[in-house]
């Protein structure tokens, strides 16, 4: 099965450049010159003419959370709707966490994942590993993740009680991952002066969403982040901050990147878009929008652009985490703290960055780099993943730049009876999306199947210093 795309403007890290991109099975066969291939007797079977359309690199969404356990719930899309509403908007790849429950082993919680997706996805797929339990036995299975293909392991610092690790703890499964090649990913927040804070609120009577935003002040992210350094720092191991949100914890990662540490850092497009102010939105309705770290005031977006153009921050995930409205947030109404965490948005990423670029915060290349590249390098997938090169998997989207869209939950493929980007008018769309050679989506039409996506087992980190 050959396809050719031809006369498109193909981007990479690096740039754009038109050319014809030949996919022989499953692969990209050959990047040529416009029309090259036309007096080769090269036979294909379908052809689509991406001539006015960009053509880059399938999205990777190092971030999700599909049919995760959180306050006694799950989030909504499975990982057959989550990787389909991926696909929709050109994300081909997701890399999502598996949660270590306490008191239980790593690879059964490995097992436990691969029975929740495999052969349930539309597109490629890779875990990281979420340790919440300390101990000589799981440092010990750390190993055995990396041999299967999970290099990279998210801890917090927020959350006491569920997913919360002490310094000691992050300092020892730190020394392990130095030792053995693995990242640390680490939600950074500082969860003890957070419980505080949300004590008080509570005792006082303050219990609506927008108190969920008060009581996580960004300087309690600032000074997490910076602790979270200083571990990576006296242990040697290469340090992935999820979900940055703050100017205060951005400055930190500045710092050690200046300095030439192997800190990394992602941010997502809800830090980008969306404030505290719709956390305080009426009736209820800001519970939509509750997600740790929570949403900023907005000031602290010029910085996240920065941090985007000066490669601070080097990835864009979603941190897709979709519980619906009417049953699921609605646990919380009367109390913010039972509210589920999170925010759906693993169908609109590579769209809403691509606003960056409209507007002119970042470049293509940037966009390209920030969406697939880096992520591909930093998670162990490249050259497989993250380019359009001859011999990288045919991943590939033929974007739009011109289209228009709005964005809601009505039209939105995402598991979810919300969107956090209702009536949101954005400039661009996915036209088609290629998974290994398969065509997923084209022009408005799903044809991916539940199943085609494959488990990815990943190097360690390609993107060190
Ligand atoms: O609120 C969030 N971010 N929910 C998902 C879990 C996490 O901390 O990433
Ligand atoms: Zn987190
Ligand atoms: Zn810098
Ligand atoms: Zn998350």
């Amino acid at each position: 099965m050959r396809t050719l795309i031809r006369g498109g403007t193909v981007l990479s890290s690096t740039g754009a450049v038109t050319a014809d991109v030949l996919v022989d099975g499953e692969t990209i066969a050959a990047v040529t010159a416009p029309g090259m291939l036309a007096g080769q007797n090269v036979e294909v079977d379908t052809e689509f003419d991406a001539t006015g359309k960009y053509v880059m690199p399938g999205g990777i969404d190092a971030h999700t959370h599909m049919e995760m356990p959180f306050g006694g719930t799950f989030s909504a899309d499975t990982f057959e709707t989550g990787t389909r509403a991926a696909a929709w908007g050109g994300t081909t790849t997701i890399i999502d966490f598996a949660v270590q429950p306490k008191g239980s082993s790593l690879l059964s919680t490995l097992d436990n994942w691969h029975e929740k997706a495999d052969g349930d996805c539309a597109v490629d797929y890779g875990f990281h590993m979420i340790v919440s339990d300390v101990n000589d036995a799981t440092l010990k299975e750390m190993e055995s993740c990396v041999a299967a293909g999970v290099s990279s392991f998210k801890m917090f610092m927020a959350y006491p009680g569920v997913f919360y690790s002490t310094d000691g703890e992050i300092l020892r499964a730190m020394n392990k991952a130095a030792d053995i090649g693995g990242t640390i990913a680490m939600h950074a927040e500082n969860g003890i002066a957070i419980d505080e804070l949300v004590a008080r609120a509570l005792a006082e009577g303050r219990s609506e969403p927008y108190q969920h935003g008060v009581t996580r002040p960004p300087e309690l992210e600032g000074e997490a982040t910076s602790r979270a350094i200083t571990l990576a720092k006296v242990t040697g191991s290469p340090l992935y901050i999820v979900h940055l949100s703050a100017a205060q914890a951005l400055s930190a990662v500045a710092e050690a990147r200046d300095e030439g540490q192997n800190v990394f850092a992602e941010t997502c497009p809800q830090y980008l878009y969306l404030s505290i102010e719709d956390l305080g939105k009426p009736d209820f309705e800001g519970a939509k929008y509750v997600a740790s770290p929570p949403l900023r005031e907005k000031h602290h977006q010029p910085d996240l652009w920065r941090g985007l153009r000066t490669n601070d921050l080097s990835v864009v995930s979603t941190d897709h985490c979709p519980f619906c409205f009417k049953d699921q947030k609605e646990l919380g109404r009367g109390d913010f703290t039972k509210i589920p965490n999170g925010i759906p948005g693993v169908e609109h990423r590579i769209d809403l960055l691509h606003q960056g670029v409209v507007a002119g915060e970042i470049s293509l290349a940037r966009w390209v780099e920030a969406c697939s590249t880096t992520p591909a390098l930093m998670f162990g997938l490249y050259p497989r993943k993250g380019v359009i090169a001859p011999g990288a998997d045919a991943d590939i989207v033929v974007y739009d730049p011109a289209a228009e869209q709005t964005i809601s939950a009505e039209t939105h493929h995402m598991n979810v009876d919300y969107s956090a980007y209702e009536g949101m008018t954005v400039t661009g769309r996915c036209e088609t999306v290629l998974s290994r050679g398969s065509v997923v989506v084209d022009r408005g039409t799903y044809h991916g199947r539940a199943g085609h996506g494959r488990f990815l087992e990943r190097d360690l980190c390609q993107y060190l210093n």
